[in-house]
């Protein structure tokens, strides 16, 4: 007599990597909930709490209904007693009190806005805070703090940033990035991961993975006048390495996060004759874009294929299965067999799956 009879919540798997999880989120009001807490606890360093709602907003954003009583999530994974109580508060409210003093928070207030800067992060957004800081305004008008490079672009170029990229700026920062790519690699090839790959329409950056066949790598790649911004990290990867066994393995690709000019000419202004001749030359027919570009070599591109479309919560679960489940560790570069001592070669994303003994789960069904 269950709504959804095919479903059954002791059948569904904690790992996010085996579950398909669409754009399709029927439990939002929930997993919107979840991720300000999660977010709160991250901004607190405290990992074990924030991953205890990631894993929970997950599960929730895969479910094929919404939730609407307590029974509907019983015998489902991930659903501990903090998670418990802030589904029986919606339910019965509407929405979560958790949540909302969360959101008033004065620290919390803080780090969100401190961290809406590119270039800072929870360590700085600590610091500030202890400084006694506040606002924005409140670091922008303190002239003795000390920002880094990326921090003062990301200041600059803050109005624009803030504000989403769509499908439409993603493609076109795509054919920018390609054709400029080609010029110094013609057999270059360029994917957009991140977000765009899973079909997202909106997103915070644009995130490029770069390869080409044969063994150069190459530190030019970009035409400088392309970019506002720049901060290029050297590759660090030492070959037999064994793959990194950390929550959040950073890579060590030569990657650079930059801020990319996109000149998008203003439409139908100029019909306005009346301001043609005026403050024409101010209008600023650019926007500024954060764009990740990362450059791989070729035998290892599935990986960071994999590794750079995410989600991140997919990612997560990808590597704990492969660490709990099959005694192997996957990094965006590798995957390394502990009892066989060997590493095991993929040249596409399906055969990553397949070593791990996962079905293949398509880009889209991975928005865990
Ligand atoms: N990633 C990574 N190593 C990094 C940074 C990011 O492997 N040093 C991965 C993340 O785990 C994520 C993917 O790259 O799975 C894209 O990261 P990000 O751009 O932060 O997130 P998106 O999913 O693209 O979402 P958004 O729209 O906010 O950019
Ligand atoms: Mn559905
Ligand atoms: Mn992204
Ligand atoms: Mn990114």
């Amino acid at each position: 007599e269950s709504e959804v009879p095919s479903f059954i919540a002791s059948n569904v798997s904690q790992y996010s990597c085996q579950r398909k999880t669409t754009l399709n989120n029927h439990n939002k009001k929930f997993t919107d909930a979840f991720e300000i807490m999660a977010e709160n606890y991250e901004f607190k360093e405290n990992e074990v709490f924030c991953l205890e709602f990631l894993r929970a907003a997950s599960v929730l954003k895969f479910l094929p209904f919404p939730v609407t009583r307590m029974k509907d999530i019983q015998g489902l994974p991930c659903m501990g007693v903090q998670v418990r109580d802030l589904i029986e508060e919606i339910i019965e409210d509407g929405e979560s009190s958790r949540a909302r003093d969360v959101l008033n928070d004065e620290r919390y207030k803080s780090f969100k806005q401190f961290t809406s800067v590119f270039g800072v992060g929870v360590k700085t957004s600590e610091k500030w805070y202890r400084m006694g800081l506040r606002t924005l305004e409140e670091v922008k008008a303190l002239k003795t703090l000390k920002l880094s490079k990326m921090q003062k672009a990301g200041f600059l170029y803050y109005e624009d940033l803030v504000s989403c990229v769509s499908k439409a700026e993603a493609d076109a920062v795509s054919l920018i990035v390609k054709k400029a790519v080609c010029t110094f690699r013609p057999d270059a090839l360029v994917t957009i991961t991140g977000g765009f790959r899973r079909g997202k329409k909106i997103g915070h950056d644009i995130d490029f993975l770069i390869t080409s066949p044969g063994p150069r790598e190459d530190a030019e790649l970009l035409h400088k006048g392309l970019l506002l911004y720049c901060d290029i990290i050297e590759s660090t990867f030492v070959k037999e390495q064994l793959p990194s066994r950390q929550v959040d393995a950073m890579d060590n690709f030569q990657k650079c996060f930059a801020i990319l000019k996109l000149y998008q000419p203003r439409a139908e202004n100029n019909s306005d004759n009346t301001s043609k001749n005026f403050d024409v030359a101010e209008v600023k027919d650019w926007k500024a874009i954060r764009v990740d570009l990362v450059i791989t070599p070729f035998e290892q591109y599935a990986y960071a294929l994999v590794g750079w479309t995410g989600s991140r919560q997919f990612g997560r679960d990808l590597r704990r299965y492969a660490t709990h489940e099959k005694k192997m560790i996957l990094d965006n570069h590798a995957l390394y067999d502990r009892r066989k001592k060997v590493f095991l070669k993929a040249g596409s994303e399906e055969e990553i799956f397949a070593h791990l003994g996962l079905d293949y789960v398509e880009p889209w069904e991975r928005n865990a």
